[in-house]
């Protein structure tokens, strides 16, 4: 299938491989009276071509959302940008000269930098993470995963009526004590923070499992065969419940890494326009 990695046939990944082999071949080869930098007649010119890339760049954050532009796809808009974005990394490195040091144009180059290694993760996970989200989802949407959540939850609320007020009151305590999503942290690394009440004590109970544990152990005391198999079925809908629970928390942290690097990606670009603006002015300035 053509995605924004192939689209027609890597005609961006082509342009972006021929501009960066045929500027090296150039940047090699010119012979300017200086040190080589972004001064010379080849400095600028590479310059205002990596100038109006960042600004091409920039422009991608506009044209996504413009809905009703049919000035080429958002497709083949991401494409385009992928691929000139990580030529970038090339481009401006020879119109430096490799002349780095403790200054504004070396500030705005590293900006670059990290918006583009950020860039390589988003495409990274553009990529693999609908894969790995559809396999979690396993061809059922989340709302199902939360009716079904629901739907165990009434069936277990009713189970547990009938039991000692004790036993009822811990698994009511760990139904509404179950905790999904959180913050940012908290989604990136799948941290479940549910807890549950025995005898006034807060107990954690990640993945369900010190619920399903203290139902064993009184399923392995119980004597009375009706009340036996009331908790059985108490601990298999809680087994349910804990699988429904696992692939929503696999899938919040599927949406996280996809959305995250996003908060460096765009804050980071807008930095580097400030940064660049400054760069061009003050070499003017001093010129
Ligand atoms: C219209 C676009 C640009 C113009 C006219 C321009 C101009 C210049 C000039 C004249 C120099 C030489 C300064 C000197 O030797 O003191 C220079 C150096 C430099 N430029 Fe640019 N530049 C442009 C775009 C960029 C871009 C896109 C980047 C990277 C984000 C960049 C990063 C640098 C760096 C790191 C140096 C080396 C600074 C040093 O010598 O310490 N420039 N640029
Ligand atoms: C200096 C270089 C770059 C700049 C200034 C830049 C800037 C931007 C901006 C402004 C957006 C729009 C984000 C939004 O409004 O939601 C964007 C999106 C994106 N960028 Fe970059 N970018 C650069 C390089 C790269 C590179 C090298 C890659 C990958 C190899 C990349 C991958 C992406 C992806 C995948 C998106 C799509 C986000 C979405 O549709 O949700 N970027 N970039």
């Amino acid at each position: 299938m053509d995605n924004f990695i192939s689209y027609l046939n890597y005609r961006y990944l082509k342009i972006a491989l021929w501009t960066t082999v045929i500027f090296s071949i150039i940047y090699v080869f010119h012979d300017p009276a200086q040190p080589k930098n972004g001064g010379t007649w080849f400095g600028y010119t590479i310059g205002t071509v990596s100038a109006l890339l960042i600004v091409f760049l920039m422009y991608f954050g506009r044209r996504k959302r413009d809905y009703a532009s049919n000035f080429g796809t958002v497709k083949g808009w991401l494409s385009a940008h992928v691929y000139l974005g990580s030529a970038l990394l090339v481009l401006a490195t020879l119109h430096t000269g490799f002349q780095f040091g403790m200054n504004v144009h070396t500030f705005a180059y590293i900006l670059m930098c990290f918006a583009i290694f950020s860039g390589f993760y988003g495409a990274w996970a553009y990529v693999y993470l609908p894969v790995k989200k559809r396999e979690n989802l396993n061809s059922i949407s989340t709302e199902e995963y939360f009716q079904s959540i629901e739907d165990f939850d009434r069936q277990i609320t009713s189970l547990a009526k009938g039991l000692p007020e004790k036993l009822s009151l811990m698994i009511n305590s760990a139904l509404e004590r179950t905790e999904l999503g959180g913050t940012l942290f908290n989604q990136l690394s799948i941290k479940d923070k549910s807890n549950l009440v025995v005898d006034d004590k807060i107990l954690a109970n990640e993945n369900q499992s010190t619920c399903i544990e203290l139902l064993v152990i009184e399923l392995a005391k119980v004597t009375e065969q009706a009340r036996s198999k009331q908790l059985k079925k108490i601990i298999d809908l809680f087994g349910s419940r804990q699988r429904a629970l696992k692939v929503l928390r696999q899938d919040i942290k599927h949406n996280s890494k996809l959305q995250f690097w996003l908060y460096i990606h765009v804050p980071v670009s807008f930095a580097l326009l400030a940064a660049l603006i400054t760069h061009i002015v003050s070499v003017f300035i001093y010129w």
